[in-house]
């Protein structure tokens, strides 16, 4: 493609980016999110039947973020944003998960799930990023305005993702559009795929199965996250480079 045109890299990432960091993906376990049916535990009707269930739940997936560290293909997604930004190329970085592993890896990620890093609260909306209270037993109450207890700053199932708007926009201009490590099940994140592919974005995915909304147009690059994207960064950089050298 001509440098004449700006480049613009669009990644929407989802649970496989993590798994080679120790964190469990949603569909490859049966069906089980750690041995919970998602419904009984990621829902605004789970967490107001069950609040006291629903906070160890979390407060354990909380923890179990001190445990983990960014890997190869967080790290290699940090370094395409930085030279992108030093080149004048636009990049966006989506995520769907709610570990912090892309920012702990230096990225700026809209996070249409939320973060397991903040608790919000549901009284007067205030949102803290609190990574020290872990107690699975103890509910933690708003700085602000004393309401107890805070939930975790994530998003559940019947409720709204978020950053839809820069979503939206950062696709208009997409020229490039890389899925990693989801299994295109949950909308409207799977929906983005489809979108940059009709908005004229060249699309790569990246995952160890087909997911559901792959196309024979997308180029499908299975294989684990660890090992596929560091090569795909050097190779999107590469072919960065020689546009340039061309123009
Ligand atoms: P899933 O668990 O549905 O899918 C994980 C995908 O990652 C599958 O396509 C796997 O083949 C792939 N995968 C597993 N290990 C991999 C590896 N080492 N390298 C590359 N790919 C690998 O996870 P998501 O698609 O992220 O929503 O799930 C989407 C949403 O469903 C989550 O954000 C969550 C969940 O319910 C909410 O909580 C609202």
């Amino acid at each position: 493609m001509s440098a004449n045109r700006q480049r613009s890299l669009v990644v929407l990432t989802g649970a496989g980016v993590s798994a080679d960091s120790g964190v469990p993906t949603f569909r490859d376990a049966g069906g089980l999110w750690e041995g919970h049916r998602v419904e009984d535990v990621a829902t605004p009707e789970a967490w107001a039947r069950d609040p006291r269930a629903v906070w160890r739940f979390y407060q354990l997936r909380r923890a179990a973020l001190r445990t983990v560290r960014p890997n190869a293909a967080h790290e290699a997604l940090a370094r395409l944003e930085r030279e992108c930004s030093a080149r004048g190329d636009r990049f966006t970085l989506i995520s769907q998960n709610v570990d912090d592993l892309h920012e702990r890896a230096g990225s700026t990620v809209l996070s249409m799930h939320g973060s397991l890093s903040h608790l919000a609260c549901e009284s007067c909306g205030a949102v803290t990023r609190d990574t020290e209270h872990l107690d699975p037993h103890g509910f933690v109450a708003c700085g602000a305005c004393g309401h107890e207890p805070l939930r975790p700053d994530v998003v559940w199932f019947g409720e709204l993702p978020r950053h839809l708007h820069e979503i939206d926009a950062a696709l208009r201009g997409a020229t490039h559009f890389l899925s990693i490590g989801t299994s295109g099940a949950v909308y409207p994140a799977a929906g983005l795929l489809s979108a940059a592919r009709s908005l004229g974005a060249e699309t790569w995915v990246n995952s160890l199965d087909a997911p559901q909304n792959l196309d024979p147009r997308d180029r499908f690059l299975p294989g684990r996250a660890v090992e596929v994207v560091p090569v795909l960064v050097e190779r999107l950089l590469a072919d960065g480079r020689a546009d340039r050298a061309r123009d």
